[in-house]
């Protein structure tokens, strides 16, 4: 990969430790993917937050970078830690791992790295067509490149760190006109009714796509909410990094075809639905909800109780909170938590005592077997919020 004199520098430690880490990373990348040069990026986004997700041998690496001089050189932010600080109570967390998560926090503020602590960043800064990015976070990076329309591949921790760093990223993959096109047709013949079942259709295509780019056709006039929750999906099953999507009745060129059907949609969602009487936790945001996500909760349990022996969790980011505070009043005056910072996936469910949880989030749905060892139910928003309110 080409280098310029000033990113030689750099990589020969001229200008650090922590530039010299960086730019290794990102150059051996490039190399393995075949990379020309790198490019300059408009912002990273950091996953990798949370202490219940990168222990103790993270925190020393972050100490070294940050003793390294290691200062962002593009506009960067963080994905969600592990708790809420204003629930902290609540959520039973030790000493010792607020002291550990909150020093991951100001480690990475001493970068330059911007505290939002959320996995939807572009509600607080929408990135530009066209931009070049290097996001971690697979929903982020979903939504990013085919909402948005914006550029990044999929980073993970290290490299969006490296690149938030350097200001640059290597120039492969999505980067390139070439690689974004579609490459198969998912023709949806499924009426899908509820962003449960957006999700459940991206869990369905991320098995069966690996990392083909899908164009769905057949989607009826979908909103962004429903489309974060069809993308998060993808991205969590399967590998591709963008889907595009067409209005019903308009034409596709030709691509090789693939056809889903209700009843797809039917068994993805019995799949990703244990069984449960009752759940002990209902966790609606997955990705962290949107203003208007916001408002259809607040409406739904408006003047009704969340029943004893559940837990209602929305979660969302400090900014969208802070720009919602009536539903936020109606939310918590039916006894739901308005959660910011954390997630239901990267908190430690089991030592609250929840064994089971119920979602609207097919993400959520997915991973929380096996990454929390809870139960988990995929349900429409309404069924969800009965499952939390009493009568
Ligand atoms: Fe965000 Fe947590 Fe889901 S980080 S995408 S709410 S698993």
């Amino acid at each position: 990969m080409y280098l310029t004199p000033d990113e030689e520098k750099l990589y020969d430690g001229e200008m650090g430790w922590a530039y010299q880490v960086a730019m290794r990373i990102l150059v051996k990348l490039g190399d393995l993917y075949g990379a020309d040069r790198l490019i300059p990026v408009g912002s990273a986004h950091i996953s990798g937050v949370s202490y219940k997700t990168i222990g103790d041998a993270a925190i020393d690496f972050l100490n070294e970078l940050v003793k390294g001089d290691g200062r962002v050189r593009a506009s960067s932010t963080m994905n969600p830690s592990s708790f809420d600080p204003d629930h902290v109570m609540e959520m039973g967390i030790p000493d010792e791992v607020k002291e550990k998560q909150s020093l991951i926090i100001k480690l990475y503020e001493m970068m330059g790295i911007k505290p939002v602590l959320t996995c939807t960043p572009y509600y607080i800064e929408r990135p530009k067509a066209g931009s070049h990015l290097a996001w971690a976070e697979s929903s982020a990076v979903i939504y990013a490149n085919s909402i948005l329309g914006a550029w990044t591949n999929r980073e993970g921790g290290p490299s969006a760190l490296a690149s938030a760093l350097i200001g640059k990223t290597p120039n492969h993959g999505i980067h390139k006109a070439e690689n974004r096109q579609p490459t198969v047709e998912v023709k949806v013949e499924a009426e899908l009714g509820d962003m449960a079942e957006y999700g459940a259709l991206g869990i369905y295509m991320g098995r069966i796509l690996g990392e083909d780019i899908p164009l769905f056709s057949g989607l009826q006039d979908p909103e962004e909410d429903e489309l974060k929750q069809l993308g998060a999906a993808l991205a969590s099953s399967g590998m591709t990094p963008i889907f595009h999507y067409n209005q019903r009745g308009k034409t596709v060129k030709e691509l090789e075809r693939v056809k889903v059907e209700q009843r797809d949609i039917e068994k993805t969602m019995e799949e990703l639905s244990a069984s449960m009487d009752r759940p002990d936790l209902v966790f609606i945001g997955c990705p962290h909800c949107s203003l208007k996500e916001l408002e259809t909760v607040a409406r739904m349990v408006k003047g009704r109780k969340v029943r004893d022996d559940v837990k209602l969790w929305v979660c969302t980011s400090r900014y969208i909170r802070s720009k919602a505070e009536k539903y936020v009043g109606m939310i918590e005056a039916s006894g739901g938590r308005v959660i910011c910072d954390t997630c239901a996936v990267v908190t430690w469910l089991r030592d609250m005592g929840v064994e089971s949880l119920m979602t609207n989030s097919a993400k959520t749905a997915y991973y929380a077997p096996t990454l929390n060892r809870v139960e988990a139910s995929l349900a429409p928003l309404r069924k969800c919020i009965e499952a939390a309110c009493r009568g």
